[in-house]
């Protein structure tokens, strides 16, 4: 579907019987009011730590299980007491890595003790109540017989089901804010360099529900495809926030160094591989080059469904990247013209379901940009290839388009020894294939 009137669609997906994620801001369960009260009063025998489901349920029951053996999250305190966190802590002339609220804020549910019930304990990481909200004033209600989705929300739970709000819970870890960041001197400590998808990572979480037609009665619409859209429409915008704030007024004198592509700065110098991209036009070699991958992906998302937004943004990201050079000022006046662009695709992102030809279209759309040099930074082309696998595993299997993606992925291995013109050439031969 090339262009489509709003109205109609809306009212096709309401007819669907499919709410439409709303705009209202929910409070990050990082600074929600009610106590936490613990990963052990989620994890009882009876409630989410279930060896075997006697009786039916709407939820699987064994989400402790999945989290504690196979979910990153569960180890994110831990982490903090390696060898690798203690040397990041030395050269930051931090004492403990695992007692410095700059890495618990990101490294585990680190509330306010106040807000911290009897059994909570900050070794647990990021744990249930991190994403799903402060149990204090749901825990004993949200298993009340009829369930209701609404009734829990009420209560104070983090609506991680609807993607907006989810993805902005995140990339509050996973990109940084003004409130919680991995600077480019946590970076320089030796922490590693962050980057988001909320399709791929959803994945490699790995997932602790199951999206059956029970679970469309009671919630949104979850699939790789809405992740990968909503998720980067929102995901862009939080970087774009980053753009137009406090980040970039920084009183050492320049932007967070965190908010440029590592690689403008880090890379040898007999490596002469300065080009040139549409988007960075008016940059003179040796500019350093904020990282706009999410808006590079967005755009490249966007023109299956409306060229002209994608137009203003490609332009959008040219002016950020012009006023990069300039002034404060007028940096974050371009970057806010971003965040504007990125809430109109979010907006337009919910409203519909993608066809298969909308999903080939769009594929095809992210390796033209790719073709046009866009992925030049390796980390655009990381975000484009997770993009184009999300939508071409929801497609009915097509041999020659795994192995192009199979190959993206071998060519976005490594951001060390990322060789784009190879990668844009195989773009190109297979569009020209096609
Ligand atoms: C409170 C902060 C926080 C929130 C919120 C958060 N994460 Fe994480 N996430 C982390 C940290 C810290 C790690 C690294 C843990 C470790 O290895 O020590 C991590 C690791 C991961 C990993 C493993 C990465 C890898 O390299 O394999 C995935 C996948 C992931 N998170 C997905 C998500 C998704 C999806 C969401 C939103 C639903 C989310 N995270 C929300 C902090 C957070
Ligand atoms: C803005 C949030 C944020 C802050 C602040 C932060 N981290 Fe992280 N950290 C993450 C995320 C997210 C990951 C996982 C990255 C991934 O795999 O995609 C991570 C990964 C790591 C890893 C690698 C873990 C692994 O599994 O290999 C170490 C070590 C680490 N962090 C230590 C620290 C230390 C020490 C601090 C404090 C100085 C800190 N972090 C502060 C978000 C953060
Ligand atoms: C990194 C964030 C994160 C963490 C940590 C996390 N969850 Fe979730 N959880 C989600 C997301 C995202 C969903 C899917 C959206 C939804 O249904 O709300 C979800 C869904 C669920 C569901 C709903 C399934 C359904 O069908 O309605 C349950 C139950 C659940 N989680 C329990 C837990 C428990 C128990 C823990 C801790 C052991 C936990 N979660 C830890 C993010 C998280
Ligand atoms: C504006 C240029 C610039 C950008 C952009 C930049 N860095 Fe750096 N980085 C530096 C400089 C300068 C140093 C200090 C080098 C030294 O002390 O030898 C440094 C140091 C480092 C170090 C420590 C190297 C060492 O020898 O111990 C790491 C790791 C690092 N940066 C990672 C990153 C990551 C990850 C990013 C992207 C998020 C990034 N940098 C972006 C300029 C940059």
């Amino acid at each position: 579907m090339l262009k489509f009137k709003l109205p109609v669609l809306v009212g096709l997906v309401l007819l669907a019987g499919i709410s439409l994620t709303t705009v209202v801001a929910a409070e990050l369960p990082a600074f929600s009011p009610q106590k936490h009260m613990g990963v052990a009063t989620c994890a009882n025998a009876a409630c989410h730590a279930v060896t075997q489901l006697e009786e039916p349920s709407n939820v699987l029951q064994n989400e402790y299980s999945t989290w504690l053996f196979h979910d990153r999250h569960s180890k994110a305190y831990s982490t903090l007491l390696s060898q690798e966190s203690q040397d990041i802590a030395t050269k930051l002339g931090i004492k403990d890595a695992s007692k410095a609220d700059i890495c618990l804020d990101c490294h585990a549910d680190n509330v306010p003790v106040d807000n911290r019930g009897p059994e909570f304990h900050i070794t647990d990481g990021v744990g249930c109540e991190a994403c799903h909200g402060g149990a204090e004033t749901w825990l004993s209600r949200h298993t009340l017989e009829p369930y209701s989705a609404e009734r829990n929300l009420a209560d104070g739970m983090y609506p991680t089901a609807k993607l907006g709000a989810r993805t902005e819970l995140c990339v509050s870890c996973h990109v940084g804010n003004e409130k919680k960041l991995a600077s480019h001197t946590i970076m320089g400590a030796g922490h590693p360099r962050l980057s988001f998808e909320l399709d791929t990572f959803t994945i490699r979480q790995p997932e602790h529900y199951v999206v059956d037609q029970d679970y469309l009665e009671r919630k949104n619409l979850d699939n790789p495809i809405r992740r990968l859209l909503v998720g980067s429409a929102v995901h862009a915008q939080s970087v774009a926030k980053n753009l137009a704030g406090a980040l970039v007024n920084n009183p050492k004198g320049h932007p967070e160094v965190a908010l440029y592509d590592c690689h403008s700065c880090h890379h040898s110098l007999s490596d002469l591989k300065w080009k040139q991209r549409p988007t960075t036009a008016g940059l003179k070699p040796g500019a350093i080059r904020l990282n706009d991958s999410s808006f590079i992906l967005l755009a490249a998302l966007s023109g299956a469904l409306d060229i002209d937004l994608q137009g203003r943004m490609l332009l959008g990201i040219k002016a950020l990247h012009s006023a990069s050079t300039k002034s404060v000022e007028e940096l974050q006046l371009a970057a806010s013209n971003l965040q504007a662009l990125s809430f109109d695709s979010q907006t337009l992102f919910e409203s519909i379901d993608l066809n298969d030809a909308d999903k080939r279209k769009m594929i095809e759309g992210l390796m033209r940009l790719g073709v046009q040099g866009e992925y030049r930074d390796y980390v655009a082309a990381e975000q484009a290839v997770m993009a184009m696998d999300a939508l071409s595993y929801s497609l009915p299997s097509e041999p020659n388009l795994s192995d192009v993606i199979n190959r993206a992925y071998r060519y976005t291995q490594n951001d060390e020894t990322y060789k784009s013109d190879d990668f844009r050439k195989d773009l190109e031969d297979y569009l020209k294939l096609k």
